[in-house]
């Protein structure tokens, strides 16, 4: 979810109103999702080097985050979605971690769509720490080196309970992942848009879908393969 800032830049006003209105495009893409039966959406809200922010606009960016979980636990009910988060959650704030654990809890039996947040969320730290975990494990004889494969990683990564990326879809203009999920979009179709995160609307959303069902995915095979 890119394009908060210069969206509000554009318009003359502060940073913060820019990320403000982007919660509107978090609701419209989170709503347009369950109605689409999409099982699964990962929002990037909050990287690792965001921290880096000046301290004022992370403070908002937190604050943000406590009250649209307060304000949406309602649309996230009606719309019978689960709520998940990844990421190095306990480095988020006190307040943020309850009012996630919360809304976490609330929501666990919801089955139509899982939503996930990926929050203080860096890809290489993730798998930093599947090495961190699967090292400790060998050493302790529970895994053995030979038999590391990928469905092992997989179980150690923060998404172990989610299926491949399918679609990747990045706003405002920019043309790089940014250490998301690197290891997971390893066939992910990659979809760019020049919209500004809080210019996306449903519509926006219905469109990257379209275009992502047009496309041949072919894992490697030639065409007649897949066909
Ligand atoms: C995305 O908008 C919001 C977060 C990273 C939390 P930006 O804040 O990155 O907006 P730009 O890139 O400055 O326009
Ligand atoms: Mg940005």
């Amino acid at each position: 979810m890119d394009g908060n800032g210069r969206w509000a830049k554009q318009k003359g006003l502060i940073r913060a109103v820019g990320h403000e209105n982007g919660t509107k495009s978090v609701r419209q893409t989170v709503e347009a999702a369950a109605e689409l039966g999409i099982e699964n959406l990962t929002l990037y809200a909050f990287s690792t080097e965001n921290w880096n922010r000046p301290k004022l606009e992370v403070d908002t960016l937190m604050r943000l985050l406590v009250s649209s979980l307060k304000k949406e636990i309602k649309t996230l009910h009606d719309n019978n979605i689960k709520l998940k988060a990844i990421g190095n959650l306990e480095t988020l704030p006190k307040k943020v971690l309850k009012e996630l654990r919360e809304v976490i809890e609330s929501t666990k039996n919801n089955n139509r769509t899982t939503l996930t947040l990926a929050l203080s969320y860096g890809s290489r730290a993730e798998i930093l720490n599947v090495v961190k975990e699967i090292s400790v494990k060998v050493k302790n004889n529970i895994i053995s080196a030979e038999n590391i494969d990928e469905s092992i990683i997989n179980e150690h990564l923060y998404t172990r309970n989610l299926p491949d990326v399918d679609l990747l879809i990045r706003t405002s203009g920019e043309q790089r992942i940014s250490n998301f999920l690197l290891w997971q979009i390893a066939y992910a179709e990659l979809f760019f848009t020049k919209v500004l995160w809080p210019d996306f609307t449903k519509q926006h959303f219905c469109d990257a879908i379209i275009e992502y069902q047009n496309r041949e995915r072919r894992f490697g095979k030639t065409s007649e393969q897949i066909s």
